[in-house]
């Protein structure tokens, strides 16, 4: 089989696989197929649909476009809350896409770290605050890095075992990481009495992107005070929510 010539995945910093679009002869019959180096990733199809996929992928291409542009930030709530929980869209940089939908890319705008340091977390917090910021293999640098700017004392980093995710590098990323930071008195916003939240965790991952239920089920039994998740994408009792996929322009 050979490499299709002209479509090809540049990985500008080397941080995930290199991708191709690759012919499959079955039967007989030409298909088209995302291959990695090794392993065909996504079935396309036959020609008709390659020539669709390429033109579905030049519309996500503009869309993400104009989303991206936009960075439309939403008004903050003006109350004071105890845990703040965040999932922020960082702004990944890893990609040079030339025709292809990155399945590491949601169809959701990106942040880059400047505009997520400006945003007014200050204003969010309450004297005692607990901060759970996720991040993952690539974005832990700069995770760290937002903790500190957004004025948390970094406690400790959960991991959640997600059961399957990238290899990159010889690395088989199977995990997401919490990173725990809080202001003021942190036994009065987390429970020091009964079951700890535990520093490991698994629950099998579903849609790209989407954090497991159990972060919410530790959070509502372990943590005290009002709580806000940022970046949300659902409403959720008992929590105020801030986010695009939320709030009303
Ligand atoms: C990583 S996703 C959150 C996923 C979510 N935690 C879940 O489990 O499904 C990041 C979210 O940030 C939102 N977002 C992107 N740009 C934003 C902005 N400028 N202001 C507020 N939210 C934004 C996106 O719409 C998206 O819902």
């Amino acid at each position: 089989m050979r490499m299709h010539p002209k479509i090809r995945v540049h990985n500008a910093n080397r941080e995930h696989p290199k991708l191709w679009i690759k012919k499959k002869i079955i039967k007989g019959q030409i298909y088209y197929a995302i291959y990695d180096g090794k392993h065909f990733v996504k079935h396309i199809g036959n020609a008709e649909a390659y020539t669709k996929y390429l033109n579905d992928l030049e519309k996500l291409e503009s869309k993400k476009k104009a989303l991206t542009q936009r960075t439309y930030i939403p008004d903050m709530p003006s109350g004071k809350y105890n845990v703040i929980y965040a999932d922020p869209p960082w702004d990944i940089e890893s990609m040079v896409l030339e025709k292809w939908e990155s399945p590491l890319e949601d169809k959701y705008p990106t942040m880059k770290l400047k505009l997520l340091k400006n945003l007014k977390i200050e204003e969010l917090c309450a004297d005692d605050c607990v901060c759970f910021l996720w991040a993952t293999h690539t974005t832990l640098p700069k995770a760290f890095e937002l903790l500190r700017d957004w004025r948390f004392k970094y406690h400790c980093l959960l991991t959640w075992d997600k059961g399957g995710g990238w290899c990159v590098g010889g690395f088989h990323r199977k995990t997401e990481l919490v990173l725990v930071g809080y202001r003021g008195i942190l036994s009065n916003v987390v429970k020091e009495k009964g079951e700890y939240i535990p520093t490991l965790f698994y629950e099998k991952k579903t849609t790209h992107s989407t954090k497991p239920q159990i972060m919410y089920e530790l959070i509502e039994s372990r943590t005290i005070g009002k709580r806000i998740e940022l970046f949300a994408r659902n409403k959720r009792e008992g929590w105020d929510v801030w986010g695009l996929d939320v709030n009303d322009k």
